[in-house]
């Protein structure tokens, strides 16, 4: 079986051909768009929007050549149906329709975040239920997945994402887009304790976090230097924000731990997924972490970290397998929950 993927959701144009067989993926095509949102020090959504709409016929071309196979060869065609950018999402769904309609396959609309959640099935034996942290751009919580479309919720952000914390503080840094692979470099050369920094929500009951109170402690650490922000500020500073980012995590986590245990005595894994499980210091953490659980530890290689078509081919495949193909009147959702019966937490508007 040979499924298509494709992902338009943020600032990566990717399309994917994966395999139910080993080794399951057959091309994987990246298109990042950093250099069209550079000049803005963030992504804007319509830029992303026509850049998708221009890039993403030669993406998919490239990713079917690279599997060495034609459009007739396909199984079925997955596309990112959301959470993300509208304009984005709508370019994804509208070419993997037309290409479903045209070739008669059957096509599955794929939550971006079940997309990162199932990543590490596309390289591990992962069983249900596992626990996962995901740490996207957009995304920061801690779920039990329990099947395919089976999630429970045990913490969510009430304001910013991990991502958003790295974008956000290396955007203070003067250390430019996007934010988590530049603190990380620059941390290499810091000494966290010469900046100190507050840990969020580290030692507080429960499974939710909260990075603003970091952004603000961050800028005033920056103002407070008065505009003579020298290197060794900058590389203390961002190897502070990301030990005070990987605590908060790593806490959050611990917290997590001890209710999966609760809930599934049999459970076995802690997986990570989404772009800032790409992140070596957080890695390592909860490396550690599992270790002491005694649960197995799982974090997809970078390349399936960070936004891809292979895990959104994956989620689709995965789906199809499970009778959940959608119809073609599937319409694209800017808001997406995996767990749809969740309370939100107070003040998360648009990350529930
Ligand atoms: O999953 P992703 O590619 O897109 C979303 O769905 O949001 O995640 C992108 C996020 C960005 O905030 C980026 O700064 C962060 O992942 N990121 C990292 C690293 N690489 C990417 N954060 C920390 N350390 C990294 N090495
Ligand atoms: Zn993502």
């Amino acid at each position: 079986m040979l499924v298509l993927g494709i992902e338009t959701s943020c600032d990566e144009t990717a399309a994917a051909v994966v395999s139910d067989a080993a080794p399951y993926i057959c091309s994987n095509v990246v298109f990042s768009q950093i250099a069209e949102h550079r000049p803005y020090g963030g992504i804007v959504p319509e830029v992303a929007a026509r850049a998708h709409l221009t890039h993403l016929d030669p993406v998919i071309e490239r990713a079917l050549a690279e599997a060495g196979i034609g459009f007739n060869d396909l199984d079925a065609v997955a596309a990112t149906g959301g959470p993300g950018l509208i304009g984005g999402v709508i370019v994804g769904v509208t070419e993997a329709k037309a290409i479903a309609l045209a070739r008669g396959l059957p096509f599955v609309a794929v939550n971006h975040l079940e997309g990162h959640a199932l990543s590490a099935r596309l390289v591990a034996p992962v069983e249900f239920p596992f626990l996962l942290l995901l740490v996207s751009g957009g995304h920061c919580q801690l779920q039990i997945v329990e099947g395919i479309g089976r999630y429970r919720r045990l913490g969510t952000t009430i304001d910013d994402a991990a991502g958003e914390a790295f974008d956000k503080g290396a955007k203070l840094l003067g250390l430019g887009y996007p934010g988590g692979p530049a603190i990380e470099r620059a941390a290499t050369s810091g000494v966290a304790k010469r900046a100190p920094l507050p840990r969020p929500m580290v030692g507080r009951e429960g499974c939710d976090f909260s990075f603003s109170g970091l952004k603000t402690a961050l800028r005033l650490a920056v103002e407070k230097r008065a505009g003579a922000l020298s290197a060794a500020d900058q590389a203390d500073l961002a190897a502070s924000l990301q030990d005070s980012i990987v605590a908060s995590l790593a806490d959050r986590t611990a917290n997590a731990i001890a209710l999966f245990r609760e809930r599934h005595p049999d459970g076995k894994t802690l997986v990570v997924a989404g772009g800032v499980a790409a992140n070596t210091a957080l890695r390592r953490r909860l490396t550690e972490l599992a270790a002491k659980a005694g649960l197995d530890f799982v974090a997809p290689p970078l390349s399936l970290c960070t936004d891809n078509g292979a895990m959104i081919a994956w989620a689709g495949l995965e789906r199809l397998k499970a009778g959940l193909a959608d119809a073609l009147d599937f319409a694209p959702r800017p808001r997406w929950p995996l767990d749809p019966n969740a309370v939100p937490v107070r003040g998360a508007g648009v990350k529930a």
